[in-house]
């Protein structure tokens, strides 16, 4: 029987997992609970009534289908454990069991680990009650870094020239004005330079980097308005070149795992690494514990190799550091948002001809996420429309031998959707040149390089 790898996740990144996973030769690939508008391409297995909700019932799902590889998309279900119910079951998962993800889901856990392994990040203090962020807040001055400890759907973190709405959202973490909710805060050491994502398949002792893509965060054209989930990604990042990965992959990865497996939580998985790229080296913003998204629909094409068996052989603990490579050229993914987006889907927005925008032999793919077909959710909608349902709709991807000849491909599809109270930025890899090193090797372990 051909091996079968489950995905879980419902949003654009499992999408693209997916997608990719189903090129890889000898594996099956599905998608649980995924979205309708993937379920055109991958198969979705039907949940149990038994299942239950949330992660337990990912769980439950993912035991019965005797999954090969299980795939955990989001952060929410691997700060939940899933991974950890799921190797109880005997199951080869790729992604950090709970205790590692707090890399991802505590900042105060990860600033801990960074000091402890001699990583660059931001200097920054945990406060615990209001009186200590103020004092934090005018020792650091502005512009302020204010983050909420846990997890946040990338809502966490207020970056600001403002005292007062510095104050007042430190003191919003903390839960009262007087910082009794029994919540942390990081305020941080504002740094100054490019980001770039570079994420990092690990096996709890080594690691292959992935192409390096910057996302770009902010709501609205030019890097304005508030911070979201990620309004489009460009892969690979000009900013990011072979010196670079290399001081990633020995300053940063390389330590990271060392000082995990000392603390008996090594840590297999995706090790997501925000870094900030200025004139005084590369610092680390913020780790993830799972692969970014928008970044990995810019980044997969660009992946060559088999993926599937790359992810296998680091969930065992035996990453084979020679079974990926560079393809190629650039990719540009441009999500497409509500109108208010990160505020929500007005109650009648919709996006058509989306299904029409994929051309493969264009270089164009479709990503689907916070979307549902017309009739089913409200009545008198007629079936084949795609309406919001709040947070990122869809992605349009596209690759190219350059950054401009993605982008130009990925907005000309944009133009041919119609519907109404959706947009996107029209400024996703504008600019960019094509960065990064050369088509050939993935950047690996220290040991190697
Ligand atoms: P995080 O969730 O920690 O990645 O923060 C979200 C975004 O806030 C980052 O992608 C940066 O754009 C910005 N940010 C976070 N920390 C800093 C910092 N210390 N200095 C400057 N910008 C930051
Ligand atoms: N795009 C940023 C993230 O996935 O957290």
């Amino acid at each position: 029987m051909t091996p079968l790898v489950l995905v879980l996740g419902t949003g654009g990144r499992e999408h693209a997992l997916a997608s990719r996973l189903a090129l890889d030769p000898g594996w099956r690939v599905a998608v649980a609970p995924g979205n309708e508008f993937m379920a055109r391409e991958h198969w979705i297995p039907k949940p149990d009534a038994q299942d239950g909700a949330g992660p337990a019932g990912w769980a439950a799902l993912a035991a019965r289908q005797r999954a090969d590889l299980v795939v955990v998309g989001p952060e929410a279900p691997l700060a939940a454990g899933l991974v950890d119910t799921l190797r109880a079951l005997g199951q080869t998962v790729y992604g950090p069991v709970r205790a590692a993800a707090r890399l991802e889901s505590s900042k105060a856990f990860a600033k801990d680990v960074m000091r402890a392994a001699g990583i660059a990040t931001a200097d920054a203090e945990v406060c615990d009650t209001t009186a200590r962020a103020e004092r934090a807040l005018d020792r650091f001055g502005p512009p302020y870094v204010v983050k909420a400890d846990g997890l946040a759907g990338g809502k966490g973190v207020v970056v600001t020239a403002d005292g007062a709405a510095a104050r007042a959202f430190a003191a919003d973490c903390l839960g009262g004005p007087a910082g009794d909710g029994g919540n942390r805060v990081v305020i941080e050491q504002f740094l100054d330079g490019e980001e770039a994502s570079v994420m990092a398949v690990c096996d709890g002792e080594r690691h292959v980097l992935l192409p390096a893509a910057r996302d770009y965060k902010r709501a609205f054209d030019g890097d304005r308005g508030p911070n979201t989930g990620g309004m489009g990604a460009v892969a690979p990042a000009s900013a990011v070149d072979a010196g670079i990965e290399r001081e990633v992959s020995q300053r940063i990865v390389a330590p990271l795992l060392r000082e995990m497996a000392a603390r008996g939580t090594p840590y297999r998985g995706t090790l997501y690494c925000g870094l900030m790229i200025g004139r005084a080296g590369v610092r680390v913003v913020e780790f993830n514990a799972r692969f970014g998204d928008p970044e990995t629909q810019a980044i997969l094409p660009l992946v060559a190799g088999n993926f599937a068996e790359l992810l296998a052989g680091a969930a065992r603990g035996e990453l084979d550091l020679e079974g990926a490579g560079r393809r190629p050229g650039a990719a540009v993914s441009v999500a497409l948002v509500a109108e208010a987006h990160p505020g929500a889907a007005a109650s009648r927005s919709w996006i058509d001809r989306l299904e029409a925008a994929s051309n493969e032999q264009g270089g164009i793919s479709v990503q689907g996420a916070g979307i549902v077909r017309g009739a089913a959710a409200l009545p008198g909608v007629p079936a084949d429309r795609w309406l919001l349902r709040g947070g990122r709709a869809a992605f349009v991807t596209a690759v190219g031998d350059s950054v401009a000849e993605a982008r130009e491909r990925a907005y000309g599809a944009v133009a041919r959707l119609g519907g109404r109270g959706w947009r996107c930025r029209g400024d996703i890899g504008r600019a960019a040149a094509v960065g990064g090193p050369p088509p050939g090797a993935l950047a690996t372990d220290v040991a190697r390089s």
